[in-house]
């Protein structure tokens, strides 16, 4: 099926995560989708699904109201907004399950650890963005993905403040505007430096069961300034390892990145001095 998503008005830039999750799960997966709007997002990830030959179930929760920041649109005001939601998605409506309905009510319907993939466009500010993170990330099977847009410190802090808090700052790919979490590599990456004062060695551990990428970089905080020192990419397969530098008196302090499918997904500077 040919895609009509870019026919609809909206705020989609975010097909890449769609097309990696139908990828990425199997028949018989789950699919939420909380903030379609007038079907732009909606109807690119239906014509993913029924391209991809696999038995998806989707849902697209929305209260069909309108944000805040929608309150001068004049679908809102006529509140024909879902009309012309149904009107937009009517060539794949046997593939998609809208509910009508707002996030912090409808989440009673869902089991935990019951949804596959996730993904939040519904309120952005800070409050909003934080009960829905709490309402729902349990409702993410352990090997899940939840994800959301507009994760962008100029537009919306709020939002980006509540997922930073959320996630503890950890395992947060950044794709665009969007964020993604994967439950799985949220679970399986540990890591850890530590700097032994008498013998000036720094050990690195990180315990990984997914491939990883780890650059070290070496950092003069008096210049700011950073060159790569050591680059590892390994499988650890749940193997602790360490690394440990000696005659780093040079430097004050270490940055590592720790990079997944080319994103980092978690970064630390540890400060020599104050250790
Ligand atoms: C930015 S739009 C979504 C854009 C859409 N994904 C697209 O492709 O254009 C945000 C949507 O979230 C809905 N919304 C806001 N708060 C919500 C909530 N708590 N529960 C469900 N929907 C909500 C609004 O009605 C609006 O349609």
């Amino acid at each position: 099926m040919e895609h009509f998503y870019d026919k609809i008005d909206g705020w989609f830039d975010f097909p890449n995560i769609y097309t990696e999750m139908v990828n990425k799960f199997d028949s018989g997966s789950y699919f939420v989708e909380i903030g379609s709007w007038l079907g732009r997002s909606t109807s690119y990830m239906a014509v993913e699904i029924i391209n991809s030959g696999k038995d998806i179930k989707f849902d697209c929760i929305d209260g069909w109201e309108g944000s805040v920041e929608h309150k001068d649109n004049t679908y809102v005001i006529n509140k024909t907004l879902y009309e012309e939601f149904l009107k937009n998605v009517e060539p794949v409506l046997d593939h998609i399950n809208p509910i009508k309905g707002f996030s912090y009510d409808v989440v009673n319907n869902y089991q935990d650890n019951s949804i596959d993939f996730l993904f939040i466009d519904g309120a952005h500010d800070y409050e909003s963005v934080k009960k829905d993170l709490i309402d729902w990330y349990p409702k993410v099977k352990k090997n899940g993905v939840i994800a959301g847009h507009d994760y962008n410190v100029g537009n919306f802090p709020g939002l980006v403040t509540a997922v930073n808090e959320f996630f503890n700052n950890e395992n947060i790919i950044r794709n665009g505007w969007s964020w993604i979490v994967d439950k799985t590599i949220y679970r399986n990456i540990n890591f850890d430096i530590s700097y032994d004062k008498n013998i000036n060695k720094t050990y690195i551990y990180c315990n990984s069961d997914i491939e990883v990428t780890i650059i070290f970089y070496s950092w003069t905080s008096l210049i700011n300034n950073e060159t790569v020192i050591y680059t590892e990419v390994s499988h650890f397969n749940n193997n602790k390892f360490w690394y440990s530098f000696r005659n780093l008196n040079a430097l004050s302090g270490l940055k590592v990145e720790i990079h997944y499918k080319n994103r980092i997904i978690k970064e630390q500077y540890f400060d020599f001095k104050n250790n």
